[in-house]
């Protein structure tokens, strides 16, 4: 290709073809191209484009084609050509975010019902912690699909208090399992909800309201089913032993007689729940950036796992096989970052599934109840599961966040933290008073009708 052909002036350079042919034959002249200057463009003279990029496209460019329609993928390249900058390693890793960020994008078209200035008041500054009073199941109803890197949360145990009154047992799972169902939309792939629930003593009130209708009712197996039915995986079961705890129920010590004994109810359940959704998106090799890749065996339920077909790949097997990955091992391998190593004490702590946690106490020495009616849990839960499955900057939400401890602790561990509560009084409270006693920081209270 002559040089003279590919004149800058004589070209369209807003059509990416041309664009990749200029960009192309200067790559004859000099190892690193410079970028030429286009009305947008926010870059500056020094930075520079580098060859391998080239390189990328060529070879999947027939890929490419089969993932995006034309103008999606001329958008691409524009992008590409302009924004991608650095040696060969970081355009390989901007690449492939960027290829990741596009096909994400164009999965969250498919829901309609976002609210665009909701998403932009959640999803912006994510060192700022994020208030939301009502209700989650309209609030989730508004945010963007696969927005979310982790959900935290304990709902309310049915009736087991005074906030909550169902009028059945079916009535409470029913709407639950429709927030669930949102959550899971809302949910990023390949991300876990860590959810905690008792399995309370109450009644069902299904065929009595008498108090010789209360059983043990296991919310822990009712949950794991509704969560499967919208498509979570069960991954692990923490039995959170509480101790000795405050209450004293159904001890029955006065009664030393077969049949009437029941323990003292002092363990919950924290769950552990994935979403796979199963991908088949090609997503590019991580080690050459190419999507030049025949897809695999799946790696398990809901992971579509690839292999690298670019025999040029700087990775081959002993074999000659070419680099094997999915999406789940991409976002595994970008979440290994110095600042989001968990400490050794922390992994301890939890190396067993039956981790003892002092519960939150409520009544004090006087018999005063000093948190309300609410029900918080111990912040060593929200603790755990931010440091263990997400990174610096993510986005955490806890539907049912009562005192917001898990927004606080999302906050510390600077994750952007976002919590939703449909108790006006505990929205307050927390707003006013426990956000700033263990902050000394208000939240962003995203739509302020309460005040
Ligand atoms: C068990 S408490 C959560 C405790 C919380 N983990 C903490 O540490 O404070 C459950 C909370 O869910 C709230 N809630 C119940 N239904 C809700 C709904 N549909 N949307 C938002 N919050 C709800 C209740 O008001 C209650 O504060």
């Amino acid at each position: 290709m002559k040089q003279e052909r590919l004149n800058r002036k004589e070209l369209d350079l807003q059509d990416p073809e041309q664009y990749y042919l200029w960009l192309t034959a200067n790559d004859d002249t000099s190892s690193a191209s410079k970028v030429p200057p286009s009305n947008d463009d926010t870059s500056s003279a020094t930075d520079v484009l580098h060859p391998y990029l080239h390189k990328i496209f060529e070879v999947s460019d027939k890929y490419l084609k089969r993932v995006f329609n034309e103008k999606l993928l001329n958008e691409f390249k524009m992008d590409c050509f302009r924004y991608i900058r650095g040696n060969r390693n970081s355009t390989i890793e901007q690449f492939v975010k960027a290829y990741y960020d596009l096909v994400k994008r164009e999965y969250q078209k498919q829901y309609t019902g976002a609210d665009s200035d909701l998403n932009q008041s959640v999803f912006s500054e994510p060192h700022a912690p994020k208030a939301l009073w009502g209700n989650c199941l309209d609030f989730l109803r508004r945010m963007d699909s696969e927005s979310v890197q982790l959900m935290v949360t304990s709902p309310p145990y049915y009736n087991a208090r005074d906030y909550s009154q169902w009028q059945t047992l079916d009535d409470y799972l029913d709407e639950m399992s429709s927030i669930i169902k949102e959550c899971y939309r809302v949910l990023d792939n390949h991300r876990p909800f860590v959810f905690n629930v008792g399995d309370i003593f109450d009644n069902d009130n299904r065929h009595t309201k008498s108090s010789w209708g209360k059983r043990r009712i296991p919310l822990g197996a009712y949950f794991t089913m509704i969560f499967e039915e919208h498509g979570f995986q069960f991954v692990d079961d923490f039995i959170w032993d509480k101790g000795e705890v405050q209450t004293q129920r159904h001890k029955n010590g006065n009664k030393p007689y077969p049949l009437y004994q029941y323990p003292v109810n002092c363990y919950e359940h924290i769950f552990v729940f994935y979403k796979h959704r199963l991908d088949k998106t090609p997503y590019p090799c991580p080690i050459c950036g190419c999507l030049k890749v025949n897809g695999n065996a799946y790696s398990r339920v809901g992971v579509k796992s690839w292999e690298c077909k670019n025999l040029k790949c700087f990775e081959r097997s002993a074999g000659n096989r070419g680099k094997r990955f999915s999406a789940r091992t991409q976002l595994m391998t970008d979440l290994q970052q110095s600042e989001n190593l968990v400490e050794e004490d922390l992994l301890r702590k939890w190396r067993r599934d039956v981790v003892k946690l002092a519960p939150v106490i409520k009544i004090n020495s006087k018999g005063q109840n000093t948190l309300g009616h609410t029900a918080p849990f111990p912040k060593e839960i929200p603790e755990y599961a931010v440091r263990v499955f997400t990174g610096v900057n993510e986005s955490v939400l806890d539907p049912f966040a009562g005192a917001f401890t898990t927004t606080i602790e999302a906050f510390r561990q600077k994750r952007n933290g976002i919590g939703i509560e449909l108790n006006r009084t505990m929205f307050r409270d927390a707003v006013l008073t426990r956000f700033s006693n263990t902050l000394g920081t208000r939240p962003k209270e995203v739509e302020r009708e309460w005040i």
